[in-house]
């Protein structure tokens, strides 16, 4: 589904990248792991095409990232799905309306959206707080609305960037237990993280990263 071939990225003076490659197939959870500044971020915005890469070539599903034309990279990001550290949710509107908001900028027809909120709601188990508003969340049911909100329009692809930061123990490994249904129900999982606890309690591939390059 990601390929990246030889992937190299400076910022001024500073190499994020060096000649990066590594593959992830249909369906896999692979974790980004290494050091603050190893270069998780820059190869997940590479993917979304937020960073374009100095050389070296990325694929999204057969397709070339980095050749995309700027109007066709929206359609690239309708196939994923993204969930920060600091859950990005808007303060004014409910829980409801925050996963909405990812359908007003999809193609999905209206008439659909309440069946399509609904079923993202029971899947990470918000139904009942739907009408609540961020302030009266907890971090780990916000970390639920943008899981909802990530999948809500059905991506291929969910790109997760320290989804667990901001969570207790506890918490974090109750959204973990989340991010392996929604794995277990066909969705490819990439997750960068410093949570080595979680790596220890589920076994998926590991791409570790240090100064920009990948260590096995
Ligand atoms: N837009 C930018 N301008 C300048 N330097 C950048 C930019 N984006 C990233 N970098 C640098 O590239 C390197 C890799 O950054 P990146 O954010 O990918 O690291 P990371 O592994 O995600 O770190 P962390 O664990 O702290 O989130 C760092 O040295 C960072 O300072
Ligand atoms: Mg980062």
């Amino acid at each position: 589904m990601v390929k990246f071939e030889n992937v190299s990225k400076s910022f001024g003076s500073v190499k994020a990248l060096s000649n990066v490659s590594f593959e992830v197939g249909d369906g896999q959870f692979i974790y980004l792991t290494g050091p603050s500044g190893a270069g998780k971020t820059t190869i997940l915005k590479m993917i979304l095409r937020q960073v374009v890469p100095d050389s070296g070539k990325i694929y999204f599903d057969g397709k070339e990232v980095t050749s995309l034309e700027t109007k066709d990279v929206p359609l690239l990001r309708q196939n994923i799905g993204t969930v920060f550290q600091d859950f990005k949710v808007l303060p004014e509107r409910t829980v409801s309306e925050n996963v909405e908001v990812a359908l007003a900028v999809s193609g999905v027809s209206i008439d659909e959206w309440e069946r399509r909120v609904a079923h993202v709601l029971r899947l990470v188990g918000l139904t009942k707080r739907h009408r609540l508003f961020p302030n009266q969340l907890s971090g780990g049911e916000l970390q639920r609305v943008s899981l909802a909100r990530a999948l809500v329009v059905n991506p291929k692809l969910i790109l997760a960037d320290e989804p667990t930061g901001n969570l207790d123990w506890k918490t974090a490994d109750e959204i973990m237990d989340l991010f392996e249904k929604i794995n277990k129900e066909g969705k490819t999982i990439i997750m960068a993280t410093h949570h080595l606890g979680i790596i220890k309690d589920f076994k998926h591939k590991t791409i570790h990263l240090e100064d920009g390059n990948i260590k096995t």
